[in-house]
């Protein structure tokens, strides 16, 4: 099984950025979990983060044609925003999964709306890292039961 985890924007800025809400460990730290998790379950992991909208979309077009075969994405701000991401998703038409470190529904009234979510089989929120694990099991349970 080959997976991209896609994170926006700030996200590379974990540890510094609002630690009471997103937590005092860094990117580095997010990365390292997501590949235990993936070695564990031999899983092929790549790992991207973006602050442009546009190269996030890039790369969810190129994961089409590079054999991917699910997607776990935390759009981060872009979640609420952007309807380019939502289409780039549904052009893909891949098994993906929205992650979000914080509870986003008890969060502002404008975190209301995902429009990723909507090309997205499940969600994780408010489970900080424990998040990206459970979204990377649900989706190897979702392409087993495929076989
Ligand atoms: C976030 C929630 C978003 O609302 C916010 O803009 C982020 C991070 C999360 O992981 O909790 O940047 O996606």
């Amino acid at each position: 099984m080959k997976l991209l985890v896609i994170n926006g924007p700030n996200l590379n800025m974990l540890g510094l950025r609002e630690p009471d809400i997103y937590g005092k460990k860094t990117y580095n730290d997010l990365e390292n979990h997501i590949k235990e998790v993936c070695a564990g379950q031999n899983i092929e992991v790549d790992i991207f983060q973006s602050n442009h909208e546009g190269d996030i979309v890039d790369t969810i077009q190129k994961s089409y044609y590079n054999g991917v075969d699910a997607i776990v994405i935390n759009p981060a701000a872009y979640t609420h925003t952007s309807v380019a991401i939502l289409d780039a998703l549904k052009a893909v038409a891949l098994p993906a999964v929205e992650v979000h470190l914080s509870d986003v529904r008890t969060r502002e009234d404008f975190r209301q709306i995902s429009y990723a979510g909507m090309a997205c089989i499940k969600t994780y929120m408010g489970l900080g890292f424990e998040g990206y694990r459970q979204a990377i099991l649900y989706l190897k349970d979702h392409l087993d039961g495929q076989k």
